[in-house]
């Protein structure tokens, strides 16, 4: 069985997590539960960012909140050095109620609403990536107003688009997000921009996709990016000081996923950009990556307890938890895949194979299909491994389910980061029938 991160099996042959029995944790904070491993999230982020360091090349690593955010992950982020990203007002406002450096703060979306963009501006956050035409003319009009200075980056698609071990290459005109670089919208929106007295163009930002295993796909997309910054320096005198070049690195989430090393990942992006910069005789800029589901993704583990089982003879044994897809879309929506353990019975023999069912009344609520584990009782904890990304982040309140608990835990210290979510909490919002 494959162990994330500071997790051990203690002499009961319970799951430990950063020096704390986990089933210790169900008890206190009850199930499910997603339980961070804070240690792991720190190596994860000084893998970015002492490679940068090392490497002597000006960086930011800025988490990409989206992954999970709440107040106790931005301040960790904040320990760490990190920069965060944001895609809404929410998260947002939750990166600054953790006192996150408002300077650090990069904000992304395809549809940021006036209302965004002036909170947004209000916080004097440290960069907005311009995604579309609209966009430019709303913030045009809202510095002006304002007489406010903003520092952007104009977001493209590169034409490299990756998922896993696959790439492809093509025009990828047909995205919800950015100016394409090959047909003229990029080259549009820079001559919009780049003269404008409040916007303050400092580069690109392009993110070529999601769990990617590879760095070639990186640097063929910075190849791109960067040729079209030499291009905007020989025609305009532009100097583009800032290339982001997005998230998406991969992580294990089962026997089939073999991830790089952050510093893997960072050392190639290098050697890239700067390959380029160099050919073309541009100034190296300063590279921005935005990591989550490497961040956070293995760092999560959910702690469900088993309740009803159910055996289709010939065909399946069920058994059900104590959450689902409220707590976990991810295998209902793209059909992943998770790797799980008995919290409570780590060295026992694998035995029987199980369906791991929610209690969502949806037939697909389906967590983990075909896993091994020894004999299962009623009330013994599941623990479901890599949940931390776009897990939490993700959940509803689906059936009226209440989202998880979060817990925070490192060197045999634990903490609540997130409540449970109470049935008052989810009815607080009603309102009464008025006639
Ligand atoms: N930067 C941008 C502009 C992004 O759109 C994303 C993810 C990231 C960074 C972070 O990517 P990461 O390092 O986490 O791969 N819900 C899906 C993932 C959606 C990702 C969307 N964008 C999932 O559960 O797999």
């Amino acid at each position: 069985m494959h162990l994330y991160g500071t997790q051990t099996v203690t002499s009961e042959g319970h799951l430990a997590i950063g020096g704390v029995d986990t089933v210790e944790l169900a008890k206190e904070y009850g199930t499910p539960a997603f339980i961070y491993d804070i240690a792991l999230f720190r190596e994860r982020a000084r893998g970015f960012v002492e490679t940068f360091k090392k490497e002597n090349v000006k960086a930011q690593v800025a988490y990409a909140s989206k992954a999970f955010s709440a107040v106790a992950i931005y301040q960790v982020a904040q320990q760490e050095g990190l920069s965060v990203d944001v895609v809404s007002g929410g998260e947002l406002f939750t990166a600054l109620k953790a006192g996150f450096p408002t300077e650090k703060i990069h904000f992304h979306g395809n549809n940021k609403s006036v209302e965004e963009l002036t909170y947004a501006l209000d916080a004097k956050i440290g960069c907005i990536v311009i995604d579309n035409f609209y966009e430019i003319e709303l913030l045009k009009q809202l510095t002006r107003e304002r007489q406010q200075k903003m520092a952007v980056l104009i977001r493209v698609t590169p034409g490299v688009e990756a998922h896993t071990h696959d790439f492809i290459t093509t025009g990828q005109a047909d995205s919800k997000f950015g100016f394409d670089l090959s047909n003229g919208q990029a080259d549009e929106a820079f001559k919009a921009l780049y003269k404008d007295e409040y916007l303050q163009l400092k580069g690109m930002h392009c993110h070529i996709g999601s769990q990617i295993f590879e760095t070639e796909a990186f640097s063929l997309a910075a190849k791109k990016v960067v040729d079209k910054m030499a291009e905007w320096k020989q025609q305009y005198a532009f100097e583009a000081t800032v290339l982001n070049l997005g998230g998406g690195f991969g992580i294990r989430y089962t026997a089939e996923d073999a991830p790089l090393e952050p510093a893997v990942y960072v050392d190639d992006m290098i050697k890239a950009v700067k390959k380029e910069a160099e050919a073309f005789g541009i100034e190296l800029p300063e590279i921005w990556i935005e990591p989550g589901r490497s961040l956070v993704g293995d760092a999560g583990t959910t702690l469900y307890t088993v309740g009803s089982h159910k055996t289709v003879p010939d065909v399946r044994e069920y058994i059900a938890v104590d959450g689902g897809m409220s707590d976990n879309i991810r295998p209902a929506l793209y059909e992943a895949k998770y790797e799980g353990a008995i919290a409570n019975n780590m060295n026992a023999a694998l035995t029987t194979n199980y369906t791991v069912a929610g209690k969502l009344c949806e037939s697909g609520d389906k967590i983990i299909e075909d896993i091994k584990l020894p004999e299962v009782q009623t009330g013994d904890i599941l623990a479901t491994f890599c949940t931390g990304a776009y897990g939490y982040s993700m959940a509803s309140n689906y059936n009226r389910v209440g989202r998880p608990a979060v817990v925070f835990v490192e060197n045999g210290n634990h903490q609540l980061a997130v409540k449970r979510e109470s049935y008052e909490d989810m009815a607080q919002l009603d309102i009464e029938l008025k006639w």
